[in-house]
C-alpha cells in the first residue's frame, strides 16, 4: 500500500526503518513549529492522530500489518517512540508552551516581577532568639502535643485534682470526656511545663532543654491578654544543679535578650512543680529602672516564673526513668511568655496585633 503523506519503506531492516522514521519526525517537529492558534493545534492532531487518515494510522496500515514478524517489534518501538513524541508536542501547545518558545508571548525586554520578600513574624523571630541564646548555652529544643492529658498538663506537675492552683491556668477543656478517668481526660495545653515531663520520660539525666510552643487560656482577649500565646520553657537536670545556676543562666539569658545593662533580681513565688519558687524581674527597659508608666514606676518589669524542680516531680518521672532519683539529680526549671518580650522588644503595645494577620502591622519587620 502507498501513501504519498508518509515516506517510503525501503525494507524492515533497521537502516531502513530509522530513515522512514527520521523523515516523518522531521515532518512532525516542523508541523509543531509552525502552530499558532486552538485551531491548527486541532488540524496538527488530526493529521497525525485521525483515525481514518492520521498518518500514524497511515503508518500502521501500510508498514506494520505487512512486516514480518521479526520486524513487528523494532517496527512498533519506533510507532510507539513516534506517538509519544506527538502527544507530547500536542501537550505543549495546548499548554500555549510552543508560543512562548517561538517568543511571541513572552517579550524578555520588559522588567521583571520582583518576588516579595517575606518577614519573620515577630512571635517567630522572638521564638528563634531565645532557642539561639539557650542554644548557645548547651540547650537543645524539644516540642509537645498542643492538646493535652490533664495527667500531663496538671497531676504530674504536683496539681492535685480540685487544687485551687488548677483554678489560676482557666483551662479550655477539649468536649465529651467526663467518661474517662480524670488523668486521660484531654485540654488545650495552659503551658508548655508538660513537655518537662514528657521529655524526662523518654531520656536520663543529664537534661538541658528548651520547650517554645503555644498554649492556650480561657482568658478574654484585650491589649495584653490573648487566649491564645506563646512560651518558652526550660529544662535542667543533673548532679549538682543549684539556685546559684539558676540565677547565673536566667541572668545571662536576660542581658542577651534585652542588652547586657539589664539588671534581674529574684522574688519568692509558688508554682506547684518547683520548690522554692521564683519570679524574676529585670530592670525597666525603657526607664532604666529610673520609674516611668511602663514599668509603673517601680523601676522593674516581672517576666518569668522560675525555680528549682520539686523532688515530687521527679517522683512521678521515675514511675517510667528509675534514673530521676531525687536524691542523687536536683534540677532547675522556668518558664517566659513570649509573646510579652516580643512585645517589650518591638515597642508592641496590643497582643491582639501579633494575631491580627494584619500586612500594614506585619511589614514594619520586614
Ligand atoms: N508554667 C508556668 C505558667 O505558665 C510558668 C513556669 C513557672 C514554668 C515556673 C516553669 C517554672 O518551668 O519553673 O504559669
Amino acid at each position: 500500500m502507498s501513501d504519498d503523506s508518509i515516506p517510503q519503506l525501503r525494507g524492515y531492516d533497521d537502516a531502513s526503518l530509522d530513515r522512514a522514521f527520521a523523515s516523518l519526525t522531521a515532518d512532525l517537529e516542523r508541523g509543531a513549529g509552525s502552530l499558532n492558534g486552538a485551531d491548527a493545534v486541532e488540524q496538527f492532531r488530526l493529521e497525525w492522530l485521525g483515525r481514518k487518515h492520521g498518518r500514524l494510522k497511515t503508518v500502521s496500515e501500510a508498514w506494520l500489518k505487512t512486516a514480518p514478524p521479526e520486524a513487528r517489534r523494532p517496527l512498533g518501538q519506533r510507532f510507539n517512540g513516534l506517538k509519544e513524541r506527538i502527544e507530547a508536542l500536542l501537550t505543549d501547545a495546548a499548554a500555549g508552551k510552543h508560543r512562548a518558545a517561538t517568543g511571541a508571548a513572552i517579550d524578555v525586554t520588559l522588567p521583571g516581577t520582583r518576588p516579595q520578600l517575606g518577614a519573620e513574624h515577630p512571635i517567630v523571630r522572638t521564638w528563634h532568639e531565645a532557642v539561639r541564646i539557650f542554644a548557645a548555652m548547651g540547650y537543645s529544643v524539644g516540642t509537645g502535643p498542643e492538646v493535652e492529658t490533664d495527667y500531663y498538663n496538671f497531676e504530674s506537675l504536683n496539681f492535685p485534682p480540685n487544687h485551687p492552683a488548677r483554678d489560676t491556668q482557666d483551662t479550655l477543656v477539649v468536649v465529651g470526656q467526663e467518661r474517662k478517668p480524670l488523668r486521660d481526660r484531654l485540654l488545650m495545653r495552659t503551658h508548655t511545663s508538660p513537655v518537662q515531663i514528657r521529655t524526662m520520660e523518654q531520656q536520663p539525666p543529664p537534661i538541658r532543654l528548651v520547650i517554645p510552643g503555644k498554649v492556650h487560656r480561657n482568658d478574654a482577649a484585650d491589649a495584653t491578654h490573648s487566649p491564645i500565646f506563646h512560651q518558652v520553657e526550660g529544662l535542667c537536670v543533673d548532679e549538682g544543679i543549684t539556685f546559684g545556676d539558676l540565677k547565673g543562666t536566667l541572668d545571662h539569658a536576660m542581658k542577651a535578650f534585652f542588652g547586657s545593662s539589664v539588671k534581674t533580681r529574684f522574688f519568692p513565688s509558688f508554682f506547684p512543680f518547683t520548690e522554692p519558687s521564683a519570679d524574676v524581674q529585670i530592670s525597666c527597659i525603657f526607664c532604666g529602672g529610673k520609674g516611668c508608666r511602663k514599668c509603673k514606676h517601680s523601676g522593674w518589669i516581672e517576666l518569668l516564673g522560675c525555680g528549682m524542680v520539686d523532688p515530687a516531680i521527679f517522683g512521678f518521672v521515675r514511675q517510667k526513668q528509675p534514673a530521676y532519683d531525687p536524691e542523687k539529680i536536683s534540677g532547675f526549671a522556668f518558664g517566659m511568655g513570649l509573646d510579652r518580650i516580643a512585645m517589650m522588644k518591638y515597642g508592641i503595645s496590643d497582643i491582639g496585633l501579633l494575631f491580627s494577620g494584619d500586612v500594614r502591622f506585619l511589614e514594619q519587620f520586614a
